[in-house]
Parts: structure tokens; sequence; C-alpha cells
């Protein structure tokens, strides 16, 4: 019967061939949005495969793992995701790009595939006092387009420990860096790399007897320095996290152009920190590709930390939906893998890869995965396997359907 379904499920429904009106759609005024369709391996027919937050209370939380291949359709299925949780609620959406283009809500698939596919013709409107459904934000950037806007870390939203992982660990083992770390507890001492001056000369007389004092002085002016001529930090002007972050666009923030991954992992940490502070009230979607740079399984550092508490505390306390997506599910941090609510495995991903995330996922895959291989001969973009942690034992077979915007 598997095998049977499998047929079906791969056959999209072929939408009539007439006119196809766009449809407007608005921020927070649709209670669930489909993005696919599914087969259990108990009922005999296909049902659609909905996206519905508030079908999951607030202690649940939702942390959505998605492993494929190259080019199978991960980010199809972010874009989805994302387009549903526009439609569905008001909350802050951020999503890191890692390719180029990747993520464009104001981009359509062409009428012809969505004929072919079956899907809606939508329009994201955008909220209510801005032009745009989208905001784009690009650390480093080389040039900006007109829709563009450059990503700075402000200093006020900063914490030492990430700044100073970031300026090379050994600043805070200096006397220095303890002075600075206690300078850093106030936050009005470090709006500003003026107000940050300002600290200092009101903190360094207490010093003036201690045998180092030249030395630690000489240390700040470095530190100082190093903030005046880091591009990815604002220092110069007080700017805090609305002035990057708009509360109803889509934030994308583009990390393409960044090539050193140490840069990219400051810039995940930096965020979801800043993040937490602004939005923990309120739920939020947070989207990451290639998870597995962020959380690795070996090394300790701040995206990590930031990333486990993304999938601990912040989905599960504050109702956060969470959306990671990579291609090496082994390399990945095993608590991430333990605290998913649903996994996405999309298309022919290798046994060696998935041995680990099957042993720790809370859903049970043994034996449907196995199953699915067998009947699966090669498999379209999109179709795999779904399960969910409210309902472990039952895994189904998906078809994501190509996102009608993104
Ligand atoms: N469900 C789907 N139905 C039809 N086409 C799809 C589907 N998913 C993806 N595709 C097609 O496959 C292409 C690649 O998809 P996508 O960019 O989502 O892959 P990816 O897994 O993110 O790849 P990469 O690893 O390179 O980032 C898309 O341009 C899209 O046209
Ligand atoms: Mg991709």
């Amino acid at each position: 019967m598997l095998k049977y379904n499998m047929a079906r499920l791969m056959l999209p429904e072929k939408q009539e061939d007439r006119f196809i009106p766009v449809r407007v759609v608005y921020r927070g005024c649709e209670s669930a949005v489909r993005i696919g369709w599914r087969h259990g391996s108990r009922t005999p027919w296909i049902q659609p495969h909905y996206f519905n937050p508030s079908a999951y209370s607030i202690e649940k939380g939702k942390v959505i793992v998605v492993v494929a291949g190259k080019g199978i359709g991960k980010t199809n299925l972010l874009r989805n995701m994302v387009q549903a949780y526009y439609r569905t609620t008001r909350n802050p959406i951020v999503v890191f790009q890692e390719k180029k283009d990747d993520l464009n809500f104001n981009r359509y698939p062409p009428v012809s595939k969505i004929k072919e596919y079956g899907i809606e013709r939508i329009r994201l409107a955008p909220p209510q006092g801005c032009r745009n459904n989208q905001r784009r934000l690009i650390p480093l950037p080389d040039e900006l387009k007109k829709d563009e806007m450059e990503y700075k870390l402000p200093l006020a939203e900063m914490d030492y420990s990430t700044l100073s992982e970031y300026l090379g660990k050994r600043m805070s083992m200096t006397v220095a860096g303890l002075v600075l770390e206690k300078i850093w507890r106030d936050r009005r001492n470090h709006t500003s790399i003026s107000a940050l001056k300002d600290a200092i000369a009101r903190e360094m007389p207490k010093f003036e007897n201690d045998p180092y004092y030249n030395q630690i002085l000489l240390y700040l002016e470095r530190f100082l320095i190093f903030l005046e001529i880091d591009r990815l930090i604002e220092a110069k002007r007080a700017k805090f996290v609305d002035n990057y972050i708009h509360p109803e666009q889509i934030n994308v923030i583009d990390l393409s152009n960044i090539g050193d991954l140490d840069i990219k992992r400051f810039v995940v940490a930096q965020t979801l920190n800043m993040l937490e502070r602004a939005y923990r009230k309120r739920e939020c979607f947070i989207g990451i590709t290639e998870s597995h740079i962020y959380a690795p399984e070996t090394g300790d550092f701040e995206s990590k930390r930031a990333t486990i508490r993304l999938v601990t505390v912040l989905a599960r306390s504050y109702g956060w939906t969470v959306f990671l997506e990579t291609q090496s599910p082994d390399a990945i941090e095993r608590i991430i893998l333990e605290n998913a609510d649903e996994v996405y495995i999309l298309g022919y991903v290798q046994r060696s890869k998935l041995s680990k995330m099957l042993r720790t996922a809370s859903v049970n895959f043994e034996g449907f995965i196995e199953l699915f291989y067998k009947v699966a001969g090669s498999l379209p973009k999109g179709i795999g396997v779904y399960g969910s942690a409210t309902d472990p034992y039952n895994p189904y077979l998906v078809r994501i359907q190509l996102s009608p915007v993104g």
C-alpha cells in the first residue's frame, strides 16, 4: 500500500487550465496554511499538510529540523514556513540567508509552475505603514541596493562575553578585561563609543595605584581602537535592536558575502541574544540555514550556546518557532536533535549521516525510513518523511509544495 500511495503522492494535483487570480494576503489573517500533502502509514488517503502555529500551545514550542541533501528543497520548505508564519501570525520573523538571493518574498514562481504544481497565486501584503513585506539586512556590504540596509551590531545590545570572543579571547584575561567587564554591567556605559570612553575615564582613577596601571590603560586604548575601526559593530551612535530588526516585516539577514566562519557565528550569536532581550515576551520565528556551522557537535563558542538556548529555553518557555536546516545532521549538536519537535527528512540521505539523528530524535523513525527508501526509487524534489514529537509513533510521507512566494 505504501508503494501505491507513494506513487499517488508524487503526482501533484493539476490545476484547471484557466485564469488564476492573484490573492493578496495580509499578515495574521489566516489560521492555517497548506504547505504540502501527507500520507500516514495507517490511513489510506492523502491529506493536506498544514502549518498551523495556533495549534501549538506556548509550552510546546516548535523546533523544526530539516535534513536534506543539496538542492532537494530545504530552502523551499523554509520559504513555505516563513510565508505561512507571516500569514498566520503577527510575530517578528528573522531568517538568516546563506546564499545570495535565496529568499525574496516579493518573488513568485511563473504561472506555468503555479499551474503545474497546483499552488495558489498569492502576494504578501506589506504590514501597515511599510512599503515592503521584507527587510534585507546585509552585514559588511560591498554596495547596497535600493531595498537593502547595512546591518551593524549595536554596541548597546552586546554582551561582553560575545564581544571578547570576537575581539580575541586574550582581552578578557587581563586586568583591563576585568575593568571592561565591570563597566559593561551598566548598559548606559556602552551605548556608544563616547559613552564607553566616559565610563572608562570614570573607572580608571580607582586603579591609579595599581602597578600595572599603564598596561591597563594601553589595553583599554587598543580595545577602543578595535571598536572604532570594526565595520560590523555600531559604536559611533547609540543604536538598538529596533533600529535594525522590524517587528512586522520579514527580516532577512544576508550572510552570503561573509567568508569567515567566526564572523558569521558572531553575527548569529549576537542577533539571537539581541532578539531574546527584545522579544522574549512575545513569540518569534527564527530560521537558520546550515545550522551545523553554528551549533556543531565539537567546540564551544557563543553561537552554539545561543542556538542551544534558542531550542531549549526560547522555544520551550516563550513559544518561539525555530527552523533549522542542515545537510549534515551527524555534525550537529545532540541537544538540538533531542529538542526537535518536528523532523523532515527530504530526499535520500545516507544512513550513516542519519544514524545519530535517528538515535536521538524524539520521533521513532526506525523501520519507517527503511521502508520508505525501499519503495522510493528516485525521489522528486520535496518528497520525504515527516515526524512530530506530539505523535512520535506515526511518521508520515510528505510532499512539500513549491512555495507560492519566496
Ligand atoms: N517541493 C518542490 N517542488 C518542486 N520543486 C522544488 C521543490 N523543492 C525544491 N524545488 C526546486 O528545487 C530547487 C532547489 O531547491 P532549494 O533551493 O529549496 O534546495 P536546497 O535544499 O535549499 O538546496 P541547497 O542545499 O543548494 O541550499 C528550487 O529552485 C526549486 O525550483
Ligand atoms: Mg538552500
